[in-house]
């Protein structure tokens, strides 16, 4: 049976970091999302040391859009791990928890002026430029900096072919992201950034899809990225400082996936990188890496309160639970796939196959189809695992849900990060003038 990181307690309950997510349900109700703290660090750590074990000259950066609030961006600057933001609102939560800008890698597609203005000012470490635009703003940027330049790393795509979905791919050619290297562009940049007087040009990145489980595409891009910096030296004299080989990591959603050990994925790509280098005649430059997916993912579980059953004899019984694809967007937008128990039930034997609704006005709305379970029956609590990443960051209001909470559980603590959204957030927003009073102006 698999129970994500949590264990079958001796009352029949799934317990998480020696919570009883029974009791987790009564304090603080459902859907609740449950982040497993002992296991965000153990992946921390793990990364950290199996990268600087095999080269000190290394970091590893924390992809923030996986899953970010203040108290995570606190818990990444005690791991020691860098963090990579990829907007404003990413930036300023992390500047608001109080994490060093220094340690801030800045990412995205479409930086606006203000975005990179904001940067510059907050002083992060890296600007990762993606596209000739932000080359353009970032030299006008430059020349109001006095002395100081701005630190920078191209993005490159190395027209590598990871094999994950469509949506998640990020390394091919025919992307948004990135400097192609197959059409010139990255050399015309390279010529580029080294031309802007206020940009001190660091090296490159690169980041060529999620949730991968091959080693062949991290070998690849190892290989493509040190040629390209074999390239850089030869043609312009530029010696490479650092490498990004940005994230993808893949983990365990389901019993039959099976990722590398986060060991294998590091001693691949280090292993990749040690070979070119030797073939190129390079030095081993600094080898960042960004997981986001591989720290917080497995470490998420959401509990969901089970509602209505609709039971269509002979074909299906749809089973809805108290969220959906606004907490969860996965499965709808990726086809993603997820196991799940019965929480209140966690050891009982399995006996009946259901789907998983959600309850957002949508026939698409379906968390798990077909899924072997305990008998269940309206009240039960469904706990559905490896729901860390790209959940609680993707969360939605649609059908003006609330969003959801968060508690760290650790140790047997529980302890609340963000609480669950009321009725009267949703509308905080909102400019509202009253019909009546729109009625009393117009008889003026
Ligand atoms: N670095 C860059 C530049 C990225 O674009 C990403 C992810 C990462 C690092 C972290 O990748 P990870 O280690 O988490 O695979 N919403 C999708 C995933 C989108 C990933 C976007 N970029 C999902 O739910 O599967």
């Amino acid at each position: 049976m698999f129970y994500g990181t949590g264990e079958l307690n001796e009352l029949n309950h799934l317990e998480i970091g020696g919570c009883d997510t029974i009791e987790l349900v009564k304090e603080y109700g459902t859907p609740l999302y449950v982040i497993d703290e002992d296991h965000v660090r153990e992946s921390c750590r793990s990364y950290r040391n199996s990268l600087s074990n095999l080269h000190e000259n290394s970091e590893v950066i924390y992809a923030g859009k996986a899953f970010l609030t203040m108290e995570m961006c606190k818990l990444i600057e005690e791991e020691g791990l860098g963090l990579d933001v990829v907007s404003g609102g990413e930036l300023y939560t992390a500047i608001k928890s109080g994490f060093p800008a220094k340690r801030i890698y800045f990412h995205g597609n479409n930086k606006s002026y203000n975005e990179l203005e904001m940067a510059v000012k907050y002083g992060v470490g890296r600007i990762i430029v993606d596209n000739f635009y932000e080359l353009e703003l970032l030299k006008d940027l430059a020349k109001k900096q006095q002395n100081k330049k701005i630190k920078i790393m191209l993005r490159l795509t190395p027209g590598i072919e990871a094999h994950t979905h469509d949506y998640i791919k990020t390394g091919q050619f025919d992307s948004k992201f990135g400097f192609g290297m197959e059409n010139g562009h990255a050399l015309m940049a390279l010529e580029s950034a080294l031309s802007i007087k206020g940009l001190k040009l660091m090296g490159f990145h690169c980041h060529i899809g999620s949730q991968i489980f091959e080693e062949e595409p991290f070998k690849d891009t190892a290989d493509t990225m040190l040629r390209f910096a074999k390239g850089a030296r030869d043609k312009y004299g530029f010696e490479t400082k650092e490498i990004d080989f940005g994230g993808g990591f893949g983990i365990k959603y389901i019993e039959k996936d099976k990722p590398l050990t986060i060991h294998n994925y590091i001693s691949v790509l280090f292993k990749s990188v040690k070979e070119s280098c030797q073939r190129y005649n390079l030095t081993i430059p600094k080898i960042l890496i960004e997981p986001g997916r591989a720290i917080i993912g497995e470490a998420g579980t959401t509990l969901y309160t089970i509602g209505a059953i609709k039971n269509i004899p002979g074909i299906r019984k749809y089973v809805s639970v108290d969220g959906g694809m606004s907490d969860n967007i996965r499965p709808a937008l990726y086809g993603a796939k997820y196991s799940a128990v019965i929480a209140n039930k966690a050891g009982n034997p399995l006996e009946e196959s259901v789907s998983i609704a959600g309850k957002c006005c949508e026939s698409g709305d379906m968390l798990i189809w077909d899924i072997d379970l305990p008998k269940i029956a309206p009240g039960d609590i469904l706990a559905v695992f490896s729901t860390g990443a790209y959940h609680y960051s993707m969360a939605s209001n649609y059908n003006m849900l609330p969003k959801p909470a968060v508690v760290f559980v650790n140790n047997k603590m529980a302890r609340l990060v963000v609480r669950r959204q009321t009725y009267e957030d949703l509308l905080r927003n909102e400019v509202f003038v009253p019909h009546s009073n729109s009625i009393s102006l117009a008889n003026f």
